[in-house]
């Protein structure tokens, strides 16, 4: 696996490269683009080299397109300046891959929907390839899989359920976490690292009983007992629709996604 060149190294770019890192990738093996200062002088501190754009003509790499959606168009006519065939990995959320083809020649283009979890080894990639796109596509979850797991989508739309559901999920359970994090704190005597570490502990409990195929409702009924504690909690979440709102929630990121797409 040589050559993967970061365009845009914010957020999403930034959790890769660490997890890429973390995971054996040469770190020479990597490079970016990036027009933001404090981007580049934290990337430059992983000890990951930017480039010129001019470098991109030989197509000896693969360029990860981790711009935000309002830029992607601009960014890629950039690219199309300087090579007309790239290998392009768009994780822009939203952009379908018509759209960005149409800045260039030749493309091959896939697209991925990673998370920023991906830092922690605990990336869930979801990558969608026209027919034609096999090699990408394998490539990308060669890399993706470095960090994670991956799965190929059937459908490109299917995207932007992904995007509602997994690429935006770790914030919807950091909201839900500020719950936690309030009433631990009290608990702790404001201490913020016995809370996180409580917080983190009781997470890795979830997850272990999830890995375990414990089923969610033989879960619940392993900590409820008849008018305990428990089953008044979750009485009161089930009659305050809190499941139901919180689905709203998700279908409204998946219905912004949809929106992203015929905005561009
Ligand atoms: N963050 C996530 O959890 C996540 C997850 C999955 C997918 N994504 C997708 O990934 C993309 C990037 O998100 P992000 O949160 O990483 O954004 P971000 O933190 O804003 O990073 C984007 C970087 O690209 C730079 N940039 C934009 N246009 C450029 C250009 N033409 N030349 C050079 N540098 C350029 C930006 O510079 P400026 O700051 O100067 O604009 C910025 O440093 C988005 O499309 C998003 O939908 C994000």
């Amino acid at each position: 696996m040589k050559g993967i060149v970061f365009f845009g190294a914010g957020n999403i770019s930034q959790s890769i490269i660490i997890g890429l890192i973390n995971n054996g990738f040469e770190k020479k093996d990597i490079s970016f683009i990036d027009r933001n200062p404090l981007n580049n002088k934290i990337i430059k501190k992983m000890g990951i080299k930017p480039i010129d754009i001019r470098q991109l003509t030989k197509n000896n790499h693969h360029i990860i397109l981790a711009v935000k959606p309002k830029d992607a168009i601009q960014a890629c006519n950039e690219i199309a300046l300087i090579n007309n065939k790239p290998n392009l990995i768009s994780v822009v959320a939203g952009i379908q891959i018509k759209t960005i083809k149409s800045a260039f020649k030749a493309p091959t283009i896939v697209r991925a929907m990673p998370i920023t979890s991906s830092a922690y080894n605990k990336g869930i990639t979801a990558i969608y390839g026209n027919p034609g796109s096999k090699d990408l596509m394998n490539y990308s979850k060669k890399v993706f899989d470095k960090v994670g797991i991956s799965l190929f989508l059937k459908k490109e739309n299917e995207i932007d359920n992904f995007t509602g559901l997994i690429g935006s999920g770790p914030a919807y359970f950091f909201h839900i976490l500020k719950v936690y994090e309030k009433r631990v704190l009290q608990l702790s005597n404001g201490d913020k690292k016995l809370t996180n570490k409580i917080i983190s502990t009781f997470l890795d409990g979830v997850s272990a009983s999830v890995k375990d195929n414990v089923g969610f409702d033989e879960a619940i009924k392993k900590i409820a007992s008849k008018k305990g504690t428990t089953e008044a909690g979750i009485n009161s979440l089930i009659s305050n629709n809190v499941l139901e709102l919180f689905e709203k929630g998700i279908l409204s990121a998946i219905k912004r996604s949809k929106e992203i797409s015929d905005e561009y």
